[in-house]
């Protein structure tokens, strides 16, 4: 096996972050395959708000997750394709109109009105991280997905723009150098998890993804296959492990325990008379709550982020759009009842979304939610080697001019999104 063909990825969470290596194989390009060689995790230190606040202590985390996975894996990993999220994040569509003057469209000219929609001025502190073309016109015609081969005298893209700030995303890639590996690339982690858990029909349809984190509720939109909206409330686990130390008067470090083992989003699922041990402290002895009343202050909480969630999708307009329903990702989607929950408030189909589709090898390490966006983050790897090796095999060339062909068409055939 070649070097090339290892992926390492790295999610940086509020609670966890986590890495996994992985080979790629399969069917290059159109389906390449993830062999899971890996995957280690470590909590995170030095991170606010989703972003890097203090260098030293990232890196640590960073070192202790890449260590463990590659320690399972038996190979290095050098480049890592990472995940980036945060209030920085911002996303916006933007058009490009080109005049095409022979008989049919072909790919250059595709590619001129790529460059035309992408050269929106962007701020000095800000940097583009994403460019998905998602659908062009040809002279009145609409909504198609490739126009080369056309006929027509203009070409109308419309693109999908995702920009970040500069200083959280040079942070991020300080922490990553200090620990001792490189970047690869950055990508937003609501699309990585997307490529892990939802399937192409699903996308299709009209769904919408909820990613249930530890400090962040992610929320991505896809419409007719494309990336339509993404969004991030600033609640997600946290809060919910806070009402609980709250409500029962128990530690962060017990209510943490609590929600996981006993947990349920959906207070009808719960019998009242059900207790639950609470361990003893120094300062109490051993108590028994009422789990219905823990699960009661978690479903107030749950209720009240869906109904946030409720209302991004309501605003960007896809309300009664969403033909496949939703799927529930991140941590917080192993709550019992969580989906039960949310069938209520959304009145869709729900289904809790676990990395699947294209993985061998060690599958069973990524088997839960919280999985999905590293897992999504090394599938967006394999998809960029396929796609790189597949370029300079048909272009036939050599040096740098396969490294520019193979770059542009890199930053253009965003297709995965
Ligand atoms: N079984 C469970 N029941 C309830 N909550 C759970 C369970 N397992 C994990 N969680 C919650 O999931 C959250 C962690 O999820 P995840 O690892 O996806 O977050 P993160 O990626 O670190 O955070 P973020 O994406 O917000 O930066 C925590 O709040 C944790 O309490
Ligand atoms: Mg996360």
């Amino acid at each position: 096996m070649t070097t090339e063909s290892i992926i390492a990825s790295l999610d940086i969470g509020t609670a966890h972050t986590t890495a996994l290596v992985a080979a790629v194989g399969g069917e290059l390009p159109r389906a390449p395959m993830l062999r899971v060689l890996g995957v280690g995790q470590a909590r995170t230190q030095g991170l606010r708000r989703g972003v890097v606040s203090n260098i030293e202590e990232a890196t640590h985390s960073i070192r202790q997750a890449l260590d463990e996975a590659t320690r399972l894996a038996g190979v290095n990993a050098e480049s890592l394709y990472i995940g980036i999220a945060g209030e920085h994040v911002r996303a916006m569509c933007s058009t490009g109109v080109v005049a095409i003057s022979n008989d049919e469209i072909v790919r250059a000219d595709v590619e001129r009105v790529n460059e035309v929609a992408r050269a929106l001025a962007i701020p000095q502190d800000r940097e583009l991280l994403h460019a998905i073309p998602q659908e062009y016109r040809v002279d009145n015609a609409l909504g198609i997905r490739d126009p080369v081969g056309m006929a027509g005298t203009r070409l109308e893209t419309e693109m999908y723009l995702v920009t970040i700030g500069s200083a959280p995303a040079m942070n991020l890639r300080r922490s990553v150098e200090k620990a001792g590996f490189k970047v690869k690339e950055l990508v937003l982690e609501p699309l990585a998890s997307a490529l892990a858990v939802l399937s192409e029909e699903e996308k299709e349809m009209g769904v919408v993804l909820v990613e249930l984190g530890a400090g962040t509720t992610d929320v991505a939109i896809f419409h007719e296959g494309k990336i339509r909206h993404i969004g991030s409330l600033a609640y997600g686990g946290n809060n919910v492990t806070a009402d609980i130390v709250h409500g029962l008067g128990v530690t962060q470090h017990d209510a943490e325990q609590l929600k996981e083992a006993y947990g349920c989003a959906y207070e009808p699922m719960i019998n009242a008379d059900e207790l639950i041990a609470v361990p003893a402290t120094s300062s109490q002895p051993e108590r028994h709550l009422s789990r219905e009343l823990m699960c009661h202050i978690i479903h107030q909480r749950m209720d009240e982020i869906f109904d946030l969630v409720q209302r991004e999708i309501t605003t960007a307009g896809y309300a009664g759009k969403l033909n496949a329903g939703l799927v529930l990702t991140g941590g917080g989607a192993a709550l019992e009842g969580v989906a039960e929950l949310a069938a209520d408030v959304f009145s869709v189909n729900v289904r809790v979304g676990v990395p699947s589709g294209r993985l061998s090898g060690l599958r069973e390490l990524v088997d839960e939610p919280r999985f999905a966006t590293v897992t999504g983050l090394a599938l967006y790897g394999a998809h960029r080697v396929a796609l790189g090796g597949a370029v300079v095999r048909r272009a036939g060339l050599s040096g740098t001019s396969v490294d520019k062909l193979a770059q542009r068409v890199r930053d253009w055939l965003q297709d995965f999104f």
